[in-house]
């Protein structure tokens, strides 16, 4: 396995085409604009920059790492010939199964066809293409490049040859795979989300606010980061995303989105990839722009 195709350049989009260019794979990163795209160069530049001055890639290793990647606006044109396609589009299932759909089209019958997605059903994926035994879930987490686990999910129909294959090309990009069954959220957002939830619950209830609420989980807990700061770099839209998958999926109101969590997706606040959520970002954006600056230059 050599080709890779990742549909989506957004926050796990771009993390997935560094992770899998910087193994030595050509990775050929789709979106719907060349400006979302050459927002995704910049932070795969942003990300690599950091990771040369802290020492542990080269620069010369970085420069690879970006020529390993060539970037398409056209879905069919980008997977000519690849041999695995890691979809990482917005967490939508009509927007999914329409890209499945052209996937069967575009691709031959023995190519990958793997899913980033967080919460929605393989089963149902695979059910949109010939050959649903190739379908499969290779869930990375935020941020790819740094993040160990990922969690690797069988559909009803995913084959024996295809879940070793993914495991271990899992393995051979430095992660660690975990074999998990396709229900809503699989393991990790079925157990991560509804923390979330009542941290954003808890907000909204006023019993606390926003810094103290992240106190309390990251000393009282020892969380790396706080929910509602984990929140935000996932994204606020995804969270609700995820948790209407589960709340569907289980008919169960224990899963419902806290109103404010609806609210805020409404008014556009959607974490750190808007520049605001629960907390403001615009520092970041700026540091953003600069990366983006140096690409140009
Ligand atoms: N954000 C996280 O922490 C996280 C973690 C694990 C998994 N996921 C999953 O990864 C997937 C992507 O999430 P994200 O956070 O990167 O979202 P995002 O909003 O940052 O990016 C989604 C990208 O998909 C692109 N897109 C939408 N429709 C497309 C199409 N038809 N063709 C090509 N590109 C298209 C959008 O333009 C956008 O750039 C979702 O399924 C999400 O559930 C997210």
């Amino acid at each position: 396995m050599k080709n890779i195709a990742v549909i989506g350049a957004g926050t796990m989009g771009n993390g997935i085409a560094h992770t899998f260019a910087q193994s030595g794979f050509t990775v050929k990163l789709i979106d719907r604009s060349e400006e979302t795209l050459d927002q995704a160069m910049a932070t795969i530049a942003k990300n690599l920059d950091r990771m040369v001055s802290k020492g542990s890639i080269s620069e010369e290793e970085k420069l690879k790492t970006i020529s390993n990647i060539i970037t398409y606006t056209d879905i069919k044109d980008g997977v000519v010939g690849v041999d695995l396609v890691v979809e990482a589009a917005t967490e939508n299932v009509d927007l999914k199964l329409n890209i499945f759909k052209q996937l069967n089209e575009a691709c031959s019958h023995d190519t990958i066809l793997a899913t980033n997605t967080s919460s929605i059903s393989i089963t149902q994926i695979g059910g949109v293409v010939s050959h649903p035994e190739r379908v499969i879930g290779m869930h990375f987490m935020n941020p790819v490049p740094i993040m160990k686990l990922v969690e690797i999910i069988r559909g009803y129909n995913t084959s024996d040859e295809v879940t070793k294959i993914i495991m271990d090309l899992s393995v051979q990009l430095g992660k660690t795979p975990t074999e998990v069954n396709d229900y809503p959220g699989f393991v990790a957002n079925r157990i991560l989300m509804p923390m979330i939830n009542e941290s954003i619950e808890t907000l909204y209830n006023g019993v606390a606010g926003v810094y103290e609420i992240d106190t309390v989980m990251k000393l009282g807990m020892a969380h790396p980061m706080g929910p509602l700061q984990l929140a935000d770099f996932i994204g606020l839209d995804v969270c609700l995303a995820i948790l209407n998958v589960m709340h569907d999926g289980f008919k169960n109101p224990k899963y419902a989105p806290c109103p404010l969590l609806v609210n805020m997706v409404r008014a556009g606040k959607l974490g750190v990839k808007s520049g605001e959520g629960f907390y403001d970002y615009s520092e970041s954006k700026k540091a953003e722009k600069v990366a983006k600056q140096f690409i140009k230059s």
